[in-house]
């Protein structure tokens, strides 16, 4: 019979750090509302840069990579996992829940909330190929996506650009104004960023779709979710001190580590998986 945990251990678990992953660096958008958050827990994020973008790879390749990131940020003592990504959550979220038993939040676009904030109806939706062909955004739509007209539309190659920090060049831009044009001319009012890469060029989206537009993101409801089930599970940490964050990347490119500083908004420690 395995041992019952003792309420020190379960205690030790809870200062344990929280493990947040993505296929690149988008996860940031969503790390820094969870650090805003809880300042207190300790944070281990891991960017899989190498393999982004997972938008355009088969559910396999997708869970083989959530599976071994996942390994070792639970390798690192992490007492819950945030799949700060929406195309992973997709493809590998039941599969991560399978294999361990630990607490998963994933996350998916913000339909519910786009649909409950559009005055005339119209919704768009920008996120990567990968997710718009899951199940799971098949059933998002089925469930919440029926009483509006949704477009969609898949944005190839703008996560690379966020992967090299284009932000704000004209490159960027003109991919933006392609992608966010079929979501205009159908009359959306209200857009779902549906990537958590895109929060990054929030600014060149809205300067292309105009002031109008409302444009909605799911970090700040992922941060909240994760906190009521640390709440719920008991492993909200009970250190009084505010945490730094530890980054992993397997980025090839010189300016990776710059890249992550200029997300993250302040200078980081940045070590190679
Ligand atoms: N940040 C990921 C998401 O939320 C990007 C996926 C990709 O790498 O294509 O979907």
């Amino acid at each position: 019979m395995s041992a019952q945990p003792t309420i020190s251990s379960e205690r030790s678990i809870a200062n344990n750090p929280i493990g947040v992953f993505d296929s690149g660096v988008g996860g940031i958008s969503v790390l820094k509302h969870i650090h805003a958050l809880l300042p207190y827990e300790q944070l281990l994020y891991v960017a899989d840069s190498q393999y982004a973008p997972y938008g355009s790879k088969t559910n396999a390749e997708i869970q083989s990579r959530c599976l071994a990131i996942a390994d070792f940020l639970i390798a690192k003592g992490a007492k819950v996992l945030v799949v700060a990504c929406n195309t992973a959550t997709a493809a590998a979220i039941d599969a991560m829940r399978e294999r361990y038993s630990l607490p998963i939040i994933g996350m998916e676009p913000a339909v519910k909330p786009a649909a409950e904030a559009s005055k005339n109806g119209i919704i768009g939706i920008l996120a990567t190929v990968g997710t718009l062909k899951s199940a799971q955004f098949a059933a998002l739509l089925e469930s919440y996506g029926r009483n509006v007209e949704v477009v969609t539309q898949g944005c190839v190659g703008l996560v690379e650009c966020i992967e090299r920090g284009e932000l704000t060049v004209n490159s960027t831009k003109e991919l933006i104004r392609q992608y966010c044009a079929p979501l205009l001319a159908e009359g959306a009012d209200t857009i779902v960023l549906g990537c958590t890469h895109y929060p990054f060029v929030r600014d060149l989206i809205a300067e292309v779709v105009g002031q109008d537009i409302v444009l909605i993101e799911t970090g700040a409801a992922v941060a909240n979710q994760l906190k009521n089930r640390l709440i719920e599970t008991g492993l909200l940490s009970s250190v009084q001190q505010s945490c730094e964050v530890n980054f992993w990347t397997n980025s090839k490119a010189k300016n990776a580590k710059q890249v992550i500083e200029r997300l993250w908004g302040k200078s980081a420690e940045i070590k190679t998986l």
